[in-house]
């Protein structure tokens, strides 16, 4: 079955036409990594990229990190060619494809349907392997719940800022900070909102896309700590410089998790004090209830999975 809690802080884009960094890959600690066929391949260069991707995930090595291939997006003519030669080719060592310019529910019913085929065809468990929709443009956007619910297959949204940016005419030229002019707040508020609020409403996680200026991380930080802080499950990061900035950002501070720990203990033995009965309690000066334990749940998660 498809797996919507795995730990996905950062998650490395690795061209697939490069046998130096795929290699390189392989020792590297992100939770996830994705071989891409799409913008990181040039055009003459897909269909050797194509093996290149499956005798990578074949030959292993990687660990019980999650093993990702981005395709082409539906609108070019290599969507298909991508599905089979890497589901075919490698399915059984593939976790999730990734989908870019997603901007409508039928183009992950066209992969949900599409991989069903090739598991059958090839032996694979159907439905194993899950899908990551990227939501890049206006159309994509306005239709992110209905993606999100599109298919039991779906695993996170994901947005893509680069290809976001420039299909609202955004001026400006660098991923993630204000356009120059606008001074009234965060530009990106209402995506970021939307994307995780359609992510959560159908039960998957949501993944911030990538911050191309590679050397700035106090840049990274900053705006992958607003994504964090919202809620976001993790990060795109492009280079191994990135990779530990981004699994610190998306893990919790030591102080929230070991105070989300405390309140869920306080909570659990006022429960059983009460003999099961759920109400308000009291840790120091902080009163706890319900709520406060599904917050707290929230973070105590994300500690243990980040192996707090
Ligand atoms: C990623 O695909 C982006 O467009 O930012
Ligand atoms: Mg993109």
């Amino acid at each position: 079955m498809v797996d919507r809690h795995r730990a996905r802080r950062s998650c490395l884009a690795v061209p697939g036409s490069s046998a130096k960094m795929i290699d390189k890959a392989r020792g590297l600690a992100a939770d996830q990594f994705f071989l891409d066929l799409e913008d990181a391949v040039a055009p003459l260069a897909k269909a050797e990229a194509r093996e290149r991707v499956v005798d990578a995930l074949n030959e292993g090595g990687w660990g019980d990190r999650t093993r990702s291939v981005r395709v082409n997006a539906l609108t070019t003519e290599w969507t298909y060619r991508d599905v089979a030669a890497v589901v075919e080719g490698a399915g059984a060592n593939l976790d999730t494809i990734v989908l870019p310019k997603v901007s409508t529910p039928d183009h992950v019913r066209w992969l949900d349907l599409t991989l069903t085929q090739v598991e059958r065809a090839t032996g694979l468990e159907v439905g194993r392997i899950g899908i990551e929709p990227q939501i890049e443009d206006a159309a994509g956007l306005e239709a992110a719940g209905a993606i999100a619910g599109a298919s039991p297959r779906v695993e996170a949204l994901v947005y893509g800022p680069a290809d976001f940016m420039a299909s609202i005419n955004m001026r400006s030229l660098v991923v993630g900070h204000q356009p120059p002019g606008y001074d009234v707040g965060d530009a990106y508020h209402y995506v970021l909102m939307k994307i995780l609020t359609a992510a959560r409403a159908h039960g998957v996680q949501a993944v911030d896309g990538p911050y191309l200026q590679i050397k700035d991380v106090d840049g990274l930080r900053a705006i992958g700590g607003r994504a964090a802080a919202l809620g976001f499950d993790g990060k795109w990061v492009l280079h191994p410089a990135q990779i530990d900035a981004v699994n610190e950002i998306f893990s919790p501070r030591q102080e929230d998790y070991d105070h989300a720990e405390n309140i869920l203990d306080a909570y659990e033995w006022h429960t059983s004090a009460a003999g099961g009965a759920r109400g308000a309690a009291m840790l120091g000066d902080e009163m706890i209830d319900e709520a406060s334990r599904k917050m707290a749940l929230v973070i105590a998660g994300k500690g243990r999975a980040a192996g707090m």
